[in-house]
C-alpha cells in the first residue's frame, strides 16, 4: 500500500482567485495555467491498515497547521476508497514553500496522484484532478503538462470543475525564468487572501464579470501559438487580479521592491523587442515567460536587479507521474 509520485508546479496565466464554495473549493472563475518541469514535489504515500494517526512530514519537518491540510486530503482519498487506514507521507519541495511559486498545487497534485495509487483506486486524471481541486484550487491543474485549463464547472457537486489539457507542452515550448526576491513564507496564505478579497474587495464582480472574454483570448493565442497576444493577456490577467486583491481590507501586497523591478525589466525588454512577458502569483517572485531564444538574456537582465537573490530556469514540463520511493528522500 505505498506509492510515490513527482508533480510539477503551474504557473497561472490566466488567474485563479476566489472561491464559490469553500467547502468543495469550487472557484468564482476559470483559469488557465503553463506546467513548469524544473521545479518539483516528490511525495511518497504508504498506507498502514489497523494505524489509526497519520505521521506527515513536509520537507523532513513535521508542521501541525501543514499535517491538517494534509490528514484533509487524505481523508478524500480514504472516504473514495472506503478504508480508515493511518498513513505515513514523506514529501519535499526543491523550491521555496508557501512562498508564491504553488507549492500547494505541485504538493497536493503529487499527494493525490500517489496517495490513490497506495489504495489501488483507478482514478483517471480528470477524477484525480477533481480530488487535487478540493485540497488546493490550483492543484487540480497541475495533473496535466503543458498547457491547461481549469474549468469554473457548472454541477453543485463540483465534478466538472476539474482541469484539462489544452496544448502539450512540445507544441509550444516557451520558456520560464524565475526571478525568487525573497524565499520566506508569505504572511496571508492564498486560501485566506481570497476569502478576505471576496468579503472586502469592492473589484470583486467586475474580476468575476470579466474573466470569460480573458478566457476566451488566451485559449485563442494558445491555439495559434501568438505570443504578443498572450503577453498582453497574462500581463493584463496578472495585474487586474492583483489590483482586486490590493484592494481588499487590510489590502494584500504580495510584491516587495525587487518585484515592481522585475515587472519593469520585463516591459522593457518586450518594448526592445525581445519576446518576454511577467506574471506574479501570491508572492514576490516573477516569472518571466518568454521564447527560448530570449532565456539568456532574459536571466541575464532579471539577475542584475538590486534584492533578486536567485533566477532559476525552467521549460515547459509533464503532468504528475509515478516515481519510484527512494527518489523522494534522495
Ligand atoms: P504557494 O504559493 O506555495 O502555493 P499557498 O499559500 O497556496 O502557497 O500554499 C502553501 C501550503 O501548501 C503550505 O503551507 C502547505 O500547507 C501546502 N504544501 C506546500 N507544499 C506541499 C507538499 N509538498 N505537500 C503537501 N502540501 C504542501
Ligand atoms: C495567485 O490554489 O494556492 O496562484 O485553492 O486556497 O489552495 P487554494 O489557493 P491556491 O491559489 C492560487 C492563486 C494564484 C493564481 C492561480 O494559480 O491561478
Ligand atoms: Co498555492
Amino acid at each position: 500500500m505505498r506509492a510515490a509520485s513527482q508533480a510539477q508546479p503551474n504557473i497561472a496565466l490566466v488567474k485563479y482567485w476566489g472561491k464559490r464554495d469553500a467547502a468543495l473549493n469550487l472557484p468564482v472563475v476559470g483559469s488557465i495555467s503553463i506546467t513548469l518541469e524544473s521545479l518539483w514535489t516528490r511525495t511518497d504515500v504508504r498506507f498502514v491498515p489497523g494505524h489509526k494517526e497519520d505521521r506527515v512530514s513536509l520537507n523532513g519537518r513535521s508542521d501541525e497547521a501543514e499535517g491538517k491540510r494534509i490528514k484533509a486530503c487524505l481523508n478524500l482519498l480514504r472516504e473514495r476508497a472506503g478504508v480508515d487506514y493511518g498513513a505515513e507521507v514523506a514529501s519535499r519541495n526543491n523550491f521555496p514553500t508557501a512562498a508564491g511559486l504553488a507549492s500547494s498545487a505541485s504538493g497536493f497534485a503529487a499527494l493525490v496522484h500517489a496517495g490513490a495509487r497506495a489504495l489501488g483506486l483507478d482514478l483517471s486524471l480528470a477524477e484525480q484532478s477533481v480530488l487535487a481541486r478540493r485540497c488546493s484550487g490550483s492543484a487540480a491543474r497541475s495533473l496535466f503538462g503543458g498547457y491547461v485549463e481549469w474549468a469554473h464547472g457548472t454541477l453543485a457537486d463540483g465534478t466538472d470543475s476539474v482541469a484539462r489539457p489544452l496544448l502539450d507542452a512540445e507544441a509550444w515550448p516557451l520558456r520560464v525564468a524565475v526571478a525568487i526576491t525573497s524565499t520566506a513564507a508569505k504572511q496571508v496564505g492564498s486560501t485566506e487572501g481570497m476569502r478576505r478579497t471576496a468579503e472586502t474587495s469592492p473589484y470583486q464582480s467586475a474580476w468575476i464579470d470579466t474573466q470569460e472574454t480573458d478566457l476566451g483570448v488566451a485559449r485563442d493565442a494558445i491555439r495559434e501559438r501568438d505570443f504578443d497576444a498572450l503577453a498582453r493577456i497574462a500581463e493584463y490577467s496578472c495585474l487586474k487580479m492583483h489590483a482586486l486583491a490590493l484592494a481588499a481590507q487590510p489590502g494584500l501586497l504580495y510584491w516587495n521592491g525587487a518585484t515592481v523591478e522585475c515587472m519593469h525589466r520585463v516591459r522593457a525588454l518586450r518594448q526592445q523587442g525581445v519576446p518576454v512577458f511577467f506574471t506574479v502569483d501570491a508572492g514576490p517572485q516573477v516569472k518571466a515567460v518568454c521564447a527560448p531564444s530570449a532565456i539568456e538574456q532574459v536571466k541575464a537582465a532579471l539577475r542584475d536587479v538590486a534584492g533578486v537573490l536567485d533566477v532559476l530556469d525552467t521549460a515547459l514540463g509533464e503532468g504528475a507521474r509515478a516515481i519510484v520511493p527512494e527518489a523522494v528522500e534522495a
